[in-house]
């Protein structure tokens, strides 16, 4: 294992053991997902303030891959636009399905599931909060199955 590839084990490790923006927003809609491979939920909370998501958490099960992505999703699109978030779920999108370099600076800690990208399950593990997000910013309240 590389030394990058073990910094960004221990990110997912660290993500996993101590999720940030776990638990519920009571005030905030609720937006279900669920991946049919394994049978794992998460619901996705966002607090969405003139076009600013002002709060967002999550609660679910899953594995570690999904927990660690679903709380640096929490941290990246906290205090961002909508429009903003929505990019970003555009550049993770792209990040995990196709192929190309990786740049630290736009893409933050997401980088650090660069390496599903060869493993199809371990994709809609890593996407399942941010498909989730995604129906929770368009009003889709309905539970959401990963794709890709
Ligand atoms: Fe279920 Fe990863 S194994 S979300």
């Amino acid at each position: 294992m590389t030394e990058l590839q073990e910094l960004y084990q221990q990110v997912i490790l660290d993500h996993n053991k101590s999720p940030r923006n776990f638990g519920e927003l009571p005030d905030a809609p609720a937006v279900e997902g669920h991946n049919p491979l394994c049978g794992d939920n998460v619901t996705v909370f966002v607090k969405v303030v003139d076009g600013v998501i002002e709060d967002v958490k999550f609660k679910g099960a899953g594995c570690a891959i999904s927990k660690a992505s679903a709380s640096i999703m929490t941290t990246l699109v906290k205090g961002k636009t909508v429009v903003e978030a929505r990019e970003l779920f555009v550049r993770f999108h792209e990040l995990v399905t196709e192929d190309g370099d990786v740049d630290p600076l736009v893409l933050g800690k997401m980088a650090v599931f660069a390496g599903v990208r060869d493993y199809p399950s371990r994709v809609k593990c890593a996407s399942l909060a941010w498909h989730t997000l995604k129906n929770a910013l368009e009003d889709k309240t309905d539970a959401v199955v990963t794709t890709e």
